[in-house]
């Protein structure tokens, strides 16, 4: 979707649940005013502590770009509600030192792809009005951009799933486990170093 690559040396996959630590360092990097575009408003270290452990939570599932086995940008799709049903969030976060690579939007293709394979309609995409960039980004998937209490209300409808959509999830999903490895030992690398 993006003219941009995301560097090669890093990866895109999904987090495992025993990774939430990774997810809450990421979260604990970003500089104050993209923690605040990220959460709509201020919030403490506590706060987004206790919000990355949601990421283990059975109805949200967290995409992550890992770099040297550290996460530096994530996108997060949440259910609303028990079980997938018509309508989704999801939210992104990107570190600086990535930004304008193309991250967010290669992300939020993974995104719209999940939540189309859960029967998804309609994917909701809180912002601030002055987040100008996330919703450029959010046009580039045909989002339906309103105003809803100041602030901008993306929506975008994923198309209905298929076998290729189903295929293409399942396929990612085989290296999660490798890739996560991969991840560890980068960290241990670096430990040791
Ligand atoms: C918003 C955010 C996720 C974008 O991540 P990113 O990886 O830098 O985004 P990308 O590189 O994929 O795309 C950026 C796009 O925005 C465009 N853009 C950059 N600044 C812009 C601006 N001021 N106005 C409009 N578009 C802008 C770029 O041109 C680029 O589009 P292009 O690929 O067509 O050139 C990142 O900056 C971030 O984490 N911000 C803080 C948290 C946040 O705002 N989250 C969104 C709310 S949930």
């Amino acid at each position: 979707m993006s003219i941009h690559a995301y560097p090669v040396t890093g990866s895109i996959r999904k987090l495992l649940r025993s990774e939430v630590q990774l997810f809450a360092d990421h979260l604990l990097r970003l500089d104050k005013e993209s923690r605040r575009l990220r959460f709509t408003h201020a919030v403490s270290d506590e706060y987004v502590r206790n919000y990355a452990k949601t990421a283990a939570d059975p109805g949200t599932i967290v995409y992550i770009y890992t770099l040297d086995g550290v996460v530096r940008a994530a996108a997060e799709l949440k259910r609303m509600g028990n079980t997938w049903g018509d309508m989704a969030e999801a939210a992104f976060s990107v570190e600086s030192e990535v930004a304008n690579m193309g991250l967010a939007t290669e992300l939020m293709g993974h995104i719209i792809l999940s939540a189309r394979n859960r029967g998804v309609k309609q994917l909701v995409l809180n912002c601030l009005a002055e987040n100008q960039k996330m919703q450029a980004i959010a046009r580039k998937y045909n989002a339906e951009l309103h105003i809803e209490h100041g602030d901008v209300v993306a929506e975008i409808v994923p198309s209905r799933f298929d076998y290729m959509s189903l295929a293409t999830e399942m396929f990612e999903d085989r290296f999660i486990l490798l890739l996560s490895a991969l991840d560890s030992h980068s960290r241990k690398l670096k430990d040791v170093a």
